[in-house]
C-alpha cells in the first residue's frame, strides 16, 4: 500500500492491492486510510503507552477509551469485568464512570499484579469500587470466583485485555460468555494486531493469532452473539467508523 499525500492539490492517491485510487484529501475515504496508517505508525511509537486516568497508566487509545464510555453510559452495567489490569488505568476509569453514575463496580484479573501496581489501585480514591483478583483469566478457579462476584440478575459487561493470542481469547470467551447478560457485550480488544503484521514492531503470525479472529469464529459458533460495534450516541458527520485499536472487537449477546 502506498500513500501519496498532496497537500497544495488536496488529494491523497492510495496505491495498492491492483487498485490505484486519488481521493480528495479533506474526504470521509482520505480520512479513513490516513486513520488507517495513523494508527499504525501511533503503535509502532506507542502511542497508547502515553496515557493514564486519575493518575494510574491506561494502556489504551483514547477514542476506545471514550467508545467505552459511551457504551457504559447507555448499558449502565452492574458489574464490569476486566482481564489485563496492568497498571489498573482502565480499571480506575471504569470505577470513575461507575462513581459518576452511582452504579456499578468494577472486577480486574490479572496473571501478575505487580506489588507496586495493587499498592496504588488499592489506595486509590475510587479502590472501594474494585476487585482484583491475580490468576491467568482461563484458570477454572479465577473464572470460578469472578462468577461467583456476579448477582442473579445483574447485567454485566466483560472487557478482555490480557493475553491477545488467538487461542488466549477463544479460551477467555468460552469460559467468561455465559456470564455476559442480553443486550450486553464482550470487547475482545486490540484486534488491530491483525493490521500490524508488516509494521516495525509487529509480527507477521498476527494476521491470523489475533484478537479478533478468536471474536470472529466465537461468533460463528455462538448465534447468541454478534460482532456488532455499537451506535454512536451523538454523530453530525458522515464518518461512521472508529479509529480504533479494537476492530471487530464487540460481540453483542442478542439471545
Ligand atoms: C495490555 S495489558 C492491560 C492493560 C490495561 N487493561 C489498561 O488498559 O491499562 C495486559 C495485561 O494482561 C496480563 N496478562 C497476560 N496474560 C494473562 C493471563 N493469562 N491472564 C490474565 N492476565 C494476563 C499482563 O500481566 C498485563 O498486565
Amino acid at each position: 500500500m502506498k500513500l501519496t499525500l498532496d497537500t497544495e492539490a488536496q488529494t491523497l492517491t492510495v496505491t495498492g492491492d491492483g487498485r490505484s485510487e486519488t481521493l480528495p484529501l479533506y474526504s470521509k475515504a482520505a480520512f479513513e486510510a490516513l486513520s488507517r496508517q495513523w494508527v499504525r505508525v501511533g503503535w509502532n511509537q506507542k502511542y497508547q503507552y502515553t496515557f493514564s486516568w486519575m493518575g494510574r497508566p491506561v494502556i489504551q487509545l483514547p477514542e476506545d477509551m471514550l467508545r467505552m464510555q459511551e457504551v457504559i453510559y447507555r448499558l449502565q452495567p452492574d458489574i464490569i469485568i476486566e482481564t489485563g489490569v496492568a497498571h489498573g488505568g482502565s480499571l480506575v476509569f471504569y470505577a470513575s464512570l461507575c462513581k459518576a453514575m452511582d452504579r456499578g463496580r468494577v472486577v480486574g484479573v490479572d496473571i501478575e499484579i505487580r506489588p507496586h501496581n495493587r499498592q496504588a489501585i488499592q489506595s486509590h480514591a475510587l479502590a472501594g469500587l474494585i476487585t482484583l483478583i491475580e490468576g491467568s483469566s482461563t484458570a477454572p478457579t479465577v473464572v470460578q470466583q469472578v462468577r461467583g462476584l456476579i448477582k442473579p440478575g445483574e447485567t454485566a459487561l466483560l472487557i478482555l485485555d490480557s493475553n491477545h493470542s488467538y487461542a488466549h481469547v477463544a479460551a477467555e470467551l468460552e469460559a467468561y460468555a455465559g456470564m455476559v447478560t442480553p443486550g450486553s457485550y464482550i470487547v475482545a480488544t486490540d484486534g488491530i494486531m491483525l493490521d500490524l503484521a508488516d509494521v516495525p514492531r509487529g509480527h507477521p503470525e498476527w494476521t491470523t493469532d489475533n484478537p479478533t479472529c478468536a471474536a470472529r469464529d466465537f461468533a460463528a459458533a455462538h448465534p447468541e452473539f454478534v460482532i456488532e460495534p455499537p451506535a454512536w450516541p451523538f454523530c453530525e458527520s458522515e464518518l461512521k467508523l472508529n479509529v480504533t485499536h479494537w476492530p471487530g472487537a464487540w460481540l453483542k449477546r442478542i439471545g
